[in-house]
């Protein structure tokens, strides 16, 4: 069990290379991405993903390609009776929601959740994340719905009493919608001690310059706004303090950076961290490759006692034309000098434990519970019986034993965002653009008929060409909202308006129609769970005054 070569690395963390929101701003308003043929409509402007900012997303397309979003659509077809929100492609995007499909698939533990801020009355956007979360429960996801309260009194200037008043009405329409508190949680962030303790835990491995290149913040900034940085993170990896499991953040494309950051904290916490390795030295994963490729390449019988070393390897690479390599120069420097003093350590693959966060005793636990041939080190113990995955699941429930949390990366859907009724962005502080939950239903009515259309200049000219439905903030209605669970409707719908059949005068009718038929049911359903609400364990009434 002894080293052939002890040597050590400084200690350090592979974060993703991540994008920061302050250099995401301002893209250009060049190709909007219609949304499938049988769902809503592009959205506006520009692509900025600021959580404190009006975002505004023109272009789903470079969320993919300068921020790492993934497609929806590469996941659609494993998920269990998707929600209509899924199948429309009003949920476009994700990262690493496959995790999370697979538990809710197995009957695995698998939980959602999703906090909103009460800075004014809930709108038919937040019903959204409403339904995300609702859908997530009936799949049988453990479901947390939290108010950000800190965040709204830090980053937005809120009063507690405005809190309290917004709190209460997010939380009426999330009971009216159909989430079961009595299998749920709900929480206030100023009332959950564990998300304060779990929040300044995570503290210990952000700093400012990090907060500094994802947020924009700067010397003026707040620490309060910080703190409630921090407090988010520990609200996403919130319902991973029972037991690590896979878990959906479901929110608009603008939390992006938060859950970048929560995933790279989870990462960091983490006591262990599994990696693949050739030798006691570490090497970068480009090195790893080269390596990799070439102790493949090269028979053992080849050499001296029928044992591969590092030199061999040394040989064979520089005996290689650096353009076969598929490396740069100053890689195949690097690997060249770590073979070289690996000199006749036998090159051989095994699955490396490196001792990141862990306890003494956790590492020592880790050693006894590695199984077959293992080498230790310093900070690392090398398994050569033990493949990457089984590596995965040791690693953790050491860590667990051992005290520590285990995180698993949380997972995240993206939805888009709502064209405002009135073209543009659908605003809170323009109450033409948006739907409140708590509008008049009458207004809500008026609101649908004067929206914006995507119809033409005339009549005759509509029905030779056809709508724009893609482009009309009424037809989005029908496909986040009006036309409910019924594909057919909502195909419907577009099918008629895009073939020149539907005249946008009835089409407006029709959706007024059933919007103030779907506020005066809500409204309804609000009044009805009042009662399920005061027998709810969340506090209603925050203490704070000041
Ligand atoms: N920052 C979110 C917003 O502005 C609210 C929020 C707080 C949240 N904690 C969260 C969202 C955790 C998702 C997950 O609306
Ligand atoms: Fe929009 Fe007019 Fe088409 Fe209806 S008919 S979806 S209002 S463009």
């Amino acid at each position: 069990m002894t080293g052939d070569d002890p040597r050590e690395e400084p200690r350090e963390f592979e974060d993703e290379a991540s994008e920061t929101a302050a250099d995401a701003v301002a893209a250009d308003d060049e190709g909007a991405t219609p949304l499938r043929a049988d769902g809503g409509a592009a959205g506006a402007d520009d692509v900025a993903l600021d959580p404190w900012g009006s975002s505004t997303v023109s272009d789903y397309r470079k969320l993919f390609d300068e921020f790492g979003i993934e497609e929806f659509d590469d996941v659609l077809d494993e998920v269990p009776h998707p929600h209509y929100l899924m199948r429309r492609g009003v949920i476009f995007g994700q990262r690493d929601y496959r995790s999370v499909v697979r538990a809710l698939q197995n009957d695995e533990p698998a939980a959602v959740l999703s906090g909103f801020m009460p800075t004014g009355d809930p709108h038919i956007g937040h019903k959204l994340v409403f339904d995300e979360i609702i859908w997530h429960q009936q799949q049988g996801a453990e479901a947390h719905a939290l108010i950000a309260d800190l965040e709204a009194n830090a980053a937005r200037g809120l009063s507690w009493e405005e809190i309290d008043e917004h709190a209460r009405s997010y939380l009426l329409s999330l009971l009216a919608l159909g989430f079961d508190p009595k299998e749920g949680d709900l929480y206030r962030q100023s009332e959950n001690r564990e998300v304060q303790d779990l929040a300044f835990d995570l503290g210990a491995e952000a700093n400012f310059s990090e907060f500094q290149a994802i947020y924009g913040f700067d010397g003026e900034t707040d620490v309060s706004h910080m703190q409630s940085v921090v407090t988010q993170m520990a609200d996403i990896l919130y319902p991973q303090l029972d037991e690590p499991k896979p878990t959906v953040i479901p929110v608009g494309p603008d939390q992006d950076p938060h859950v970048r950051l929560a995933r790279d904290l989870a990462e960091r916490m983490r006591f262990f961290k599994v990696s693949k390795a050739y030798a006691s030295f570490e090497l970068e994963a480009d090195e790893r490759e080269l390596v990799a490729e070439f102790s493949e390449r090269l028979d053992p019988a080849d050499f001296d006692d029928e044992q591969l070393r590092c030199v061999h390897v040394a040989d064979t690479l520089e005996q290689t034309p650096l353009a076969d390599l598929g490396v740069g120069a100053s890689t195949l420097e690097s690997v060249l000098t770590k073979l070289n003093e690996g000199g006749m350590e036998p090159l051989r693959p095994r699955t490396r434990f490196s001792d990141r966060r862990a306890t003494e005793d956790a590492f020592d636990a880790l050693i006894d519970a590695v199984e077959g041939e293992k080498r230790v080190y310093e900070n690392h113990v090398d398994a050569f019986e033990i493949d990457r995955a089984e590596a995965e699941e040791l690693a953790r429930e050491i860590e667990v034993e051992n005290g520590g949390y285990g995180f698993q990366p949380p997972s995240s859907i993206y939805h888009r965002f709502m064209t405002g009724l009135t073209g543009g962005k659908m605003s809170s502080s323009i109450p033409a653009s948006h739907i409140s939950l708590l509008d008049d239903p009458e207004d809500g009515y008026d609101k649908v008929k004067s929206a914006t259309t995507g119809g033409r200049e005339t009549a005759e000219e509509q029905r030779e060409k056809g709508g724009k439905a893609d482009e009309c903030p009424v037809y989005e209605l029908y496909a986040y909202l009006l036309a409910g669970d019924d594909d057919e409707f909502a195909k419907r719908v577009y099918d008629e308006c895009v073939g020149g059949e539907r005249l946008c005068g009835d089409c407006k009718e029709q959706a007024a129609q059933l919007m103030k038929e779907f506020l005066e049911e809500h409204q309804e359903k609000r009044a009805e769970v009042e009662e399920l609400l005061e027998e709810a364990d969340i506090e209603l009434e925050s203490p704070r005054r000041r």
